[in-house]
């Protein structure tokens, strides 16, 4: 051996490193989070404003708000010059509502959580959801979660609508689809299509938004339903089924799944967008972490492997069932079958 390779073969000396870096990352989120809430980055907008300009604007301690802006400039959010602070172009495109591409509401739904999260060893220690009953009541919490949805889906919606061919589909269900995103994108990419978007009821306000702000309110409807207690009564070609299975348990996404296997016409697909764990459970993290998101917020849901939730499709009868190769950043996945 040569001596000087001894040190490139020896294990790393353990060190807290990462462990410090992980317990304390929340402060980079609460940082970004009370930024959105206070609205900073739409009220920086194109300029470049001193901090007392700011905390004019948005009513905020002037001794506190340089530390916020000083954070968010250390998180590559904001510039900071002379003293006075611009958006970089990240914070403009995401941060701003001035931008079609804001993402605030997402962010905004990761701060309404925070509270629960803090309670995670309670609820594993009970095995029940920390989260009040009360909490989508509130009109802020349910624009955030929603629109959230929005956020989220509209990173993904038009690369979905690309990866599967629904050549010769007619008719789309999308079952708990929210503010009908995906919807939205299938019926674009398929100018013969037209869909339903099943929900809740509160949700059709933010839906029938959407809906129109496309232009599509003619080929899109919206039907109220609770899909743990309504039938579905329509018959379609497709049934699009995105990030509603990990709300539920296995008996409920059993009936979930039956309801829209029924209501699929011969040759019909089914297809299901969700965060998919590995067979072992513990892998990626994304799903994983989401897993206990679910755990604090409702009282079954989970994230389900790759070979749950294709045994639970072919227990409905679902044939040539796959997993599409379609990877994203937060490692939602793509299964789907055939009746
Ligand atoms: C996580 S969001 C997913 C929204 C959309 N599918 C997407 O991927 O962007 C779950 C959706 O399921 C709806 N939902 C939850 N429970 C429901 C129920 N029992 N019946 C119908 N819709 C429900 C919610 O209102 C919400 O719109």
């Amino acid at each position: 051996l040569n001596p000087n390779d001894k040190a490139d073969i020896r294990a790393p000396e353990p060190n807290p490193g990462q462990i410090m870096e992980i317990s304390g990352s929340y402060w980079q989120s609460c940082t970004l989070h009370a930024g959105v809430k206070l609205d900073v980055f739409t009220m920086i907008g194109d300029d470049r404003l001193g901090s007392n300009e700011i905390s004019g604007k948005l009513g905020a301690d002037e001794r506190s708000l340089p530390r916020l802006l000083d954070a968010l400039t250390a998180m590559n959010l904001l510039i900071k010059k002379d003293g006075r602070y611009a958006n970089t172009l990240t914070g403009k495109m995401f941060l701003s509502k001035d931008s079609d591409r804001y993402i605030g509401y997402i962010i905004m739904h990761h701060h309404h959580l925070v509270e629960s999260w803090a309670r995670l060893d309670q609820a594993v220690q009970t095995g029940n959801s920390v989260q009040s009953r009360e909490f989508f009541n509130d009109d802020t919490v349910r624009e955030s979660f929603l629109m959230g949805m929005f956020n989220m889906a509209m990173g993904l919606a038009p690369r979905v609508a690309k990866a599967i061919d629904l050549t010769g589909r007619r008719r789309l269900l999308d079952l708990g689809g929210g503010p009908g995103t995906y919807a939205i994108h299938f019926c674009m990419a398929n100018p013969g299509l037209e869909a339903r978007v099943y929900d809740l009821p509160a949700t059709r306000p933010f839906a029938e938004k959407t809906m129109q702000k496309f232009g599509l309110s003619d080929r899109i409807a919206f039907s109220d339903c609770n899909y743990l207690k309504d039938p579905i009564r329509e018959s379609f070609d497709v049934a699009w089924l995105s990030h509603i299975l990990h709300g539920e348990g296995p008996e409920a996404c059993q009936m979930i799944l039956r309801k829209a296997v029924s209501a699929l016409r011969p040759g019909g697909a089914i297809i299901i967008h969700d965060f998919i764990l590995n067979d072992t459970m513990d892998a990626p993290l994304f799903p994983a972490l989401f897993s206990l998101n679910m755990l604090i917020q409702t009282r079954d849901g989970r994230s389900y492997s790759e070979g749950q939730i294709s045994d639970m499709l072919a227990s409905k009868g679902v044939k040539a069932i796959e997993r599409l190769d379609f990877r994203t950043p937060n490692d939602s996945g793509i299964i789907m079958g055939t009746v």
